[in-house]
């Protein structure tokens, strides 16, 4: 898959930087974004280091990395901050992470951690430059302690980290959710371990209830769109999931 506009105006828009369907070591696929307004950029969760000269290939087709104005991470995974060290020798903007990851991200080998802002737990507004505004909303435990989200109102596409992703079969990787149904294998086991209980679902849920959403944009997976949005958020609604589910001997009654 290359990279593929979610959305696209005459001076913005949310792309999907994929890098190409082979040969990403041996993890989960993943997918970085950028969101691009009148020459200023956002990128959404960077990628593992395996990944960096692909994403960065894809994102050189429409900015320079002195045009990229911020960096958010969804959270503080391998998946998500394994090349940072790297983008930041090309890349002077702000990082923006939970503030509860700040004092563990030195360890992917940061020495210097002045880029870094931590957003505080309750999210923040961003703005990028005039007429760019984003909006950073708590997603505590779905799955990370300090997980975020980015909303963008023009595009009206919510990213989630990873909340939606979908684990796909090597060759049924496609970029959109259109039958949710036919999704649902892909992400019910997934999310049943990995979040952490229906308390955050609901959390979660309430936080996003006055946003105007066309389309969720996970970290893995391909992106929910039209009906599959509404169709996710009641599924979601009604998981069980994480400590609902843990039982003592490490066993998950599913
Ligand atoms: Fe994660
Ligand atoms: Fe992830």
């Amino acid at each position: 898959m290359n990279n593929i506009p979610l959305y696209q105006s005459s001076s913005h828009r949310f792309v999907l930087l994929n890098e190409s369907e082979s040969g990403e070591e041996s993890g989960v696929h993943s997918n970085q974004y950028l969101i691009e307004h009148q020459g200023a950029g956002v990128l959404l969760d960077p990628g593992g280091f395996g990944v960096m000269p692909r994403v960065l290939a894809e994102l050189l087709k429409y900015l320079r990395p002195d045009q990229v104005r911020a960096i958010v991470l969804s959270h503080q995974d391998p998946d998500i901050v394994g090349g940072i060290s790297t983008w930041l020798e090309m890349i002077k903007a702000p990082v923006y992470v939970s503030h509860i990851w700040m004092r563990f991200l030195p360890h992917y080998g940061l020495h210097d951690m002045s880029q870094f802002v931590g957003v505080p737990d309750s999210g923040q507004a961003l703005s990028i430059a005039p007429g760019f505004e984003l909006q950073i909303v708590p997603a505590h435990f779905l799955h990370s302690e300090g997980q975020i989200n980015v909303y963008d109102p023009e595009s009206r596409i919510l990213f989630t980290g990873d909340i939606g992703s979908a684990m796909m079969p090597m060759g049924m990787e496609r970029p959109f959710v259109d039958d949710f149904e036919a999704h649902l294998p892909y992400i019910v086991g997934f999310h049943q371990r990995y979040m952490c209980g229906q308390r955050a679902v609901r959390c979660w849920l309430d936080t996003i209830a006055e946003l105007d959403i066309d389309m969720l944009a996970p970290q893995h997976g391909p992106i929910y769109r039209g009906r599959a949005v509404r169709d996710f958020l009641e599924w979601i609604a009604g998981l069980r999931c994480g400590l609902d589910l843990l039982q003592p001997g490490g066993r998950f009654a599913t």
